[in-house]
């Protein structure tokens, strides 16, 4: 009789709505449908470095569907650079012995691109590697769609319905700063289904001017009020400039030499600067345009919370199919959404690379042709 499969499972990376969707999908699919057991490691890979897990079974999987968050944990811990005792440790090898001491045949990481790039080191260093795209920001490579998006989609949306009428009454300029890292996807389908009259997103560097213009070509029309979703990593063009020399300036050094120390924390200071600079873009338009601005950053909520129906029927897509491939011997890929089915993509065409909106998407012509500015 052929052994009974040991599969260890975890959530990495940022939280979003359906982790537990898909730990459910997975777990059910793998124990009740495969014969399989099942052991998820908390809080990421960290997790696995420290052996801190649980094994999985119908009561731990009972009732977590509609729950927010990780039953797991999560963390952004990469197996490579893992911060211990105060100093940075390459816990590749620890995590591997790990993987063999509990015997397992598979791990099963639900994650984003950060995920993507660590699940592909482990596949590397020889662990059986099955990754499940989840990330609110709908820029993991192959795939139609990532766990979360769907839902933080619906809380950004409504956010921005619910800022209409505080724009209206009070005739005031509100900005809805939206997550979504360097990609603008959130950004402009919530702006899009909000009806934002401006909406700014990383991959189109805007120009204030013809942000100014826009909200006053809406005061002559007689709309004395604006709603501006505008995405967390959106840049006017001059910060545009200054960001791209600094991604250059990084690109030309190796990985692991003191060049590339300087370039990463001269990109780390960046982020950290620009972080709420919609506040900074709401005094701009103020002074602009004359009219009161104001700002409201969605932050965690678009990650809190219930997941959605499309989420939760993602997640169980994703888990089924991923347990499917663990069932099947078939590691070192991603399990990608693809129309109405999944199909498997390896790990070295997803690390690394960000699905960001292109700037011919149907959906950015559709803003445009319906009177939204995108800034540019
Ligand atoms: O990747 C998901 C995300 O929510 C991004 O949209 C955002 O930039 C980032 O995580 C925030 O990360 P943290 O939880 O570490 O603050």
């Amino acid at each position: 009789m052929a052994r009974v499969k040991r599969v260890g499972i975890l959530t990495a990376g940022g939280d979003s709505p359906g982790l537990n969707a898909a730990i459910r999908g997975f777990g059910k699919s793998a124990m009740g449908h495969h014969g399989m057991r099942v052991f998820g490691f908390r809080d990421g890979f960290r997790g696995l470095a420290e052996d801190r897990f649980m094994e999985l079974d119908s009561s731990t999987l009972a009732g977590i569907l509609t729950v927010g968050g990780t039953i797991l944990g999560t963390s952004r811990d990469k197996p490579h650079r893992m911060p211990v005792d105060g100093e940075t440790v390459d816990m590749t090898d620890t995590i591997a012995r790990t993987y063999r001491r509990h015997r397992l045949d598979a791990l099963v990481c639900i994650g984003g691109n950060g995920t993507a790039k660590n699940s592909l080191r482990l596949a590397k260093a020889g662990l059986n590697i099955v990754l499940l795209p989840k990330t609110i920001d709908n820029d993991v490579a192959e795939t139609d769609a990532t766990i979360g998006f769907a839902t933080s989609l619906a809380i950004a949306t409504e956010a921005i319905d619910r800022l209409h009428s505080t724009a209206h009454s009070h005739h005031r300029i509100i900005l809805a700063e939206v997550m979504g890292h360097r990609a603008g996807w959130l950004t402009l389908e919530a702006g899009l289904a909000g009806g934002a009259d401006v909406i700014l997103i990383p991959e189109i560097p805007y120009r204030i001017d013809t942000v100014v213009n826009a909200i006053r070509m809406r005061t002559e029309s007689g709309s004395n009020f604006s709603i501006v979703a505008v995405a967390e990593g959106a840049q006017d063009v001059d910060t545009n400039l200054r960001y791209l020399g600094m991604v250059s300036r990084r690109k030309a050094t190796s990985s692991g030499t003191p060049e590339r120390a300087v370039a990463d924390a001269e990109l780390a200071a960046f982020d950290i600067d620009h972080t709420g600079h919609s506040l900074r873009l709401a005094r701009q338009l103020e002074s602009l345009t004359g009219l009161e601005s104001r700002v409201s950053i969605l932050g965690y909520v678009q990650r809190g919370g219930t997941p959605s129906a499309t989420d939760r029927v993602l997640a169980a897509r994703l888990g089924n199919a991923g347990a499917a491939l663990v069932a099947a011997g078939e590691f070192g890929v991603m399990v990608a959404a693809r129309g109405d089915s999944t199909r498997t993509v390896p790990l070295d065409k997803v690390a690394g690379r960000l699905n960001l909106v292109p700037l011919d998407h149907e959906l950015v012509a559709t803003a445009r042709n319906v009177g939204t500015c995108l800034g540019d």
